[in-house]
C-alpha cells in the first residue's frame, strides 16, 4: 500500500530536474505508442488529437517528458517504425496542425516532448525509395539505399546470406535483378550514410522539428547507420568473431561523425535539443553514444534484461552509474517499452529450467496458458522494481500502461496480430503485438474509453478492473503509486549520487541519496527489519517496522 500524507512537506530540493537545459538528466519520460493511446475520432486508431485529450491525465501523473513513438505516414509494415516521410503526421493521425497544438498544451503542462527519430531506414514508400526503384542500377537514386549485385548465375543468389533481425534474409531482389538491404523488414530500406544527400535531409528534419518545439530525440537503432560494405560481404560466419568496432554493420566509430553534427544542430536551440540513443551495443561501448558532443544519453537495458535478483540489480546500478561519470551524461533505466513483454508479466513467470531469464516467449506462444503466469507476484514485484528504479539517480522512462499495472496481452487471435516478426517466424515468436493493445481508460464500454468504436488490436475483458476509472482514487492502486512515486522524486530529487547501505540480508538492496532519503528493496522470500527512518512511500503494505518480500520502500533518514 502507498503511504504518507504529505511525505514530502519541507524535504529540501537540492535540485531542478524540471528546469534548464539539463532538464532531460534525471527526468521521468512517459512514452506513448500513440496508435494505442487515445482514439479522439472513433476510427480505432489511437491519434495526437487523443493525446492532446489526455494532457491532464500526463500532468496529474506526474511526468517531465513523454517520448513519442513515430507518428509520421507509414503503411504500418513495423508500428510506423517504417516512414514515408519524414516531416509529416500520418493523416490518420491528424495534422501538423494537430502536431502543433498537442505539443502546445504538452508545454503549457509543463511536459516536453521527445520525438522518436528514424534514421537507419525509411519505409518502402518513402519518395527516395520509389524513386531508387524507377531508377537504374548504379544511378544517384540507388544511392541513399544499399543496392548492391546479386551473386551466382544471373546474380540470383542474395549478396551475402545475412538474415534480418524479423527473421527471414536481409536482402530483397527488385524486378530489374538488383538487391537492396534491410536489416529489418523489407519495407524498410536501408539508407546509405555514407551518401551525403542523407545526411543533410536528417539535419532538415532535426531542424523541421526541432522548430516546431520538439525537446529532443529518441534515436531508433542508433548504432546501425555507419556500415562498411565491403566486396565480397563477409558471411554471418565470418561476422560472428567480430568484436565491438569492428562489426561491418553495427556500433562502428564512423556513426559518432554523424551524431557529432546533430549535436551542432542541437547546440542552435535554447535550450538545447537533447537526443537519447537506442544502441544495442556493450554496456561499456555506451558512453560512445551518450557523450555530450554526441547524442547526450543513451538506453542502458541492462535492468530490463536483467533476473529479479538483488546481487545483479546492484552490480548493474554501480556499473551504470560508472558508465555516466566516463560519459559525462546521466544514466538511464527502463523495465518496459513497447518492443518487450510487459515487466509486471516477465516476473510473474516461472524462470525457465536452464536458469535464464524469462522473457515470456513461451508463455505467449501459449497463448498465456503455459508455463502459468503468477499475476500477482508479477506485479507485485513489477511495483517493487519500479519504486526501486524511480529513486535512482538519473532518467527514469516510463511506457504507457505500466502505470496502471498492466500485463501483457496474450490472448490476441493471429488473424489480428500486425508484428512482422510473428509473421516472418511462424510459431516461433509471436511478436509484440501484446504490449501494444489500446490502453484502458475507462472500467467498461466500446474499448474500454480508448475510443468511440473499436480498437485496432483487441483488449482482452479484465482490462477493465485495471483502466484509469478503475484504479483513480484508489489508494492500493498502481496508479496511486506511480502518482505518488513520482510527484515524490520530483521533490527529493538532487545531485546524481547514490551510497549503498550495508543490509544484512544479500536479498536487501538499500541506498541513501544526497537530501536525506533511502530506498529499500527486498527481493527475497522473508520479510525484513525496515530501517529506522520516517516511512515515505512503498510499493506494497509495510506494517510493524517490517518490510515484506518483494517490495520496496522509501524513508526519510535524517
Ligand atoms: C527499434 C524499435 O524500438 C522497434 O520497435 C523497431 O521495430 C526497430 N527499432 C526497427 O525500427
Ligand atoms: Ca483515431
Amino acid at each position: 500500500m502507498a503511504l504518507a500524507g504529505d511525505p514530502v512537506a519541507g524535504a529540501e530540493r537540492a535540485g531542478d530536474p524540471g528546469a534548464g537545459a539539463d532538464w532531460w538528466r534525471q527526468a521521468a519520460v512517459y512514452q506513448i505508442y500513440p496508435r494505442s493511446y487515445a482514439d479522439a475520432n472513433g476510427d480505432g486508431i489511437g491519434d495526437l488529437a487523443g493525446i492532446t485529450s489526455r494532457i491532464p491525465y500526463l500532468a496529474s501523473l506526474g511526468v517531465d517528458a513523454v517520448w513519442l513513438s513515430p507518428f509520421y505516414p507509414s503503411a504500418l509494415a513495423d508500428g510506423g517504425y517504417d516512414v514515408d516521410d519524414y516531416r509529416d503526421v500520418d493523416p490518420r493521425l491528424g495534422t501538423l496542425d494537430d502536431f502543433d497544438r498537442m505539443i502546445a498544451a504538452l508545454h503549457d503542462a509543463g511536459i516536453r516532448l521527445v520525438a522518436d527519430l528514424v534514421p537507419n531506414h525509411s519505409s518502402d514508400r518513402h519518395e527516395w525509395f520509389r524513386a531508387a526503384l524507377a531508377a537504374a542500377p548504379g544511378s544517384p537514386e540507388r544511392a541513399r539505399y544499399i543496392f548492391r549485385d546479386g551473386l551466382g548465375p544471373h546474380g540470383a543468389l542474395p549478396p551475402s546470406d545475412w538474415q534480418s533481425i524479423f527473421g527471414g534474409p536481409a536482402w530483397q531482389r527488385v524486378p530489374d535483378g538488383q538487391w537492396y538491404l534491410h536489416l529489418f523488414a523489407p519495407e524498410q530500406p536501408d539508407l546509405n550514410w555514407d551518401n551525403p544527400e542523407v545526411r543533410a535531409d536528417f539535419v532538415r528534419t532535426l531542424r523541421f522539428w526541432s522548430d516546431r518545439g520538439v525537446d529532443g530525440f529518441r534515436v531508433d537503432v542508433a548504432h546501425g547507420l555507419a556500415k562498411r560494405l565491403t566486396d565480397p560481404l563477409p558471411s554471418t560466419e565470418e561476422l560472428a568473431g567480430l568484436g565491438p568496432g569492428a562489426h561491418p554493420l553495427w556500433d562502428r566509430d564512423e556513426v559518432h561523425d554523424i551524431y557529432a553534427e546533430w549535436r551542432r544542430v542541437f547546440q542552435e536551440y535554447d535550450p538545447p535539443r537533447t537526443a537519447v540513443a537506442e544502441a544495442w551495443v556493450e554496456p561499456d561501448r555506451r558512453a560512445r553514444y551518450a557523450h555530450p558532443e554526441g547524442l547526450g544519453q543513451a538506453f542502458s537495458f541492462d535492468l530490463l534484461e536483467a533476473d529479479y535478483d538483488a546481487a545483479g540489480f546492484r552490480r548493474i546500478i554501480a556499473d551504470n552509474l560508472a558508465f555516466a561519470r566516463k560519459s559525462g551524461s546521466s544514466t538511464t533505466w527502463v523495465f518496459s517499452n513497447h518492443d518487450v513483454v510487459r515487466h509486471a508479466t516477465r516476473y510473474g513467470l516461472p524462470v525457465p529450467a536452464d536458469g535464464g531469464p524469462q522473457k515470456g516467449r513461451e508463455w505467449l506462444l501459449s497463448g498465456g496458458i503455459e508455463p502459468a503466469l503468477d499475476r500477482e507476484r508479477g506485479l507485485r514485484r513489477a511495483r517493487a522494481a519500479t519504486l526501486l528504479m524511480l529513486a535512482l539517480p538519473g532518467s527514469a522512462y516510463l511506457y504507457q500502461g505500466e502505470e496502471l499495472g498492466l500485463h501483457e496481452v496474450a490472448e490476441i487471435p493471429d488473424k489480428d496480430r500486425q508484428d512482422p516478426t510473428f509473421f516472418r517466424n511462424a510459431g516461433v515468436e509471436i511478436g509484440r503485438d501484446g504490449c501494444r493493445v489500446p490502453l484502458p481508460w475507462t472500467r467498461d464500454g466500446s474499448s474500454f474509453g480508448f475510443g468511440a468504436d473499436g480498437a485496432h488490436l483487441p483488449q482482452p475483458t479484465w482490462f477493465g478492473a485495471v483502466s484509469v476509472e478503475a484504479e483513480e482514487g484508489h489508494d492500493a492502486s498502481t496508479l496511486s503509486l506511480y502518482r505518488r512515486a513520482l510527484a515524490l522524486r520530483r521533490r527529493l530529487q538532487g545531485p546524481e549520487e547514490l551510497r549503498w547501505r550495508d543490509t544484512d540480508r544479500a536479498s536487501v538492496l538499500a541506498f541513501e541519496r544526497p537530501g536525506g532519503w533511502c530506498a529499500v528493496m527486498n527481493f527475497g522470500p522473508d520479510a525484513t527489519p525496515l530501517p529506522e527512518g520516517e516511512l515515505l512511500l512503498a510499493s506494497g503494505p509495510v506494517a510493524d517496522g517490517v518490510l515484506p518480500p518483494d517490495t520496496t520502500a522509501w524513508l526519510r533518514v535524517r
